[in-house]
């Protein structure tokens, strides 16, 4: 299984980084074939439906290209004021529009899986964000994974070397399986 590996922050002290590079390490020890995505790589404007009659931004089709390829997606999103950053939005939202090869950006996301995480200072973890997350993908037409994790206190819960101090690590395991095993089920 493809998965596509990125986090909802472009801080580079991200918290949410860090959790979803340990995902994607949990994800490729798991045995799937894992991309993991820096957004940093790939700015992209807020949405203006002028820039896109412009001419779509060349980040817009890289982009699209890395989800196509993908079967499913791993996403670790910061939570801002009880919901979804707006870097998060903004690129699902740019995903959805008409892809290099004319097919409209929702085929990027119909029938694939996904699967959610979040990391907060906080006490809840960034779980106010994970349930519109869930909805936002939901209304792309992807299935979400049942399974979530939301990582409390997060700002206590890294190494100096970036890795996870405590035993989180069942739960994101049952995350990445639970997307896994959809997969599995739908191929
Ligand atoms: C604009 C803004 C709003 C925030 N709102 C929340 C919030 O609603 N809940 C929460 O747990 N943390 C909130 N925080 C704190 C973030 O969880 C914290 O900055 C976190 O480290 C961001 O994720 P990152 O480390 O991956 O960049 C907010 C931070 C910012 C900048």
């Amino acid at each position: 299984m493809k998965l596509l590996v990125f986090a909802g922050s472009l801080r580079k002290a991200s918290l949410n980084r860090k959790l979803a590079k340990h995902i994607a390490r949990a994800a490729e020890a798991e045995g799937c074939e894992v991309i993991y995505l820096d957004l940093n790589d790939y700015p992209l404007p807020v949405y203006n439906g002028d820039i896109e009659d412009q001419g779509m931004p060349e980040n817009v089709h890289r982009l699209q290209e890395l989800m196509r390829n993908a079967d499913g997606f791993l996403i670790s999103t910061p939570e801002y004021n009880g919901a979804v950053p707006a870097v998060v939005k903004n690129t699902l939202d740019w995903m959805s529009r008409k892809q290099k090869n004319g097919d409209s950006g929702g085929q990027l996301f119909q029938a694939k899986v996904a699967g959610i995480c979040s990391a907060s200072p906080g006490a809840l973890g960034g779980l106010r964000a994970l349930l519109l997350l869930r909805d936002q993908l939901a209304k792309l037409g992807m299935w979400v994974a049942p399974t979530q994790f939301a990582l409390s206190k997060a700002s206590e819960q890294f190494h100096d070397d970036d890795s996870l101090k405590s035993d989180h690590h069942e739960r994101i395991l049952a995350v990445i399986r639970s997307v896994m095993s959809f997969h599995k089920s739908h191929q």
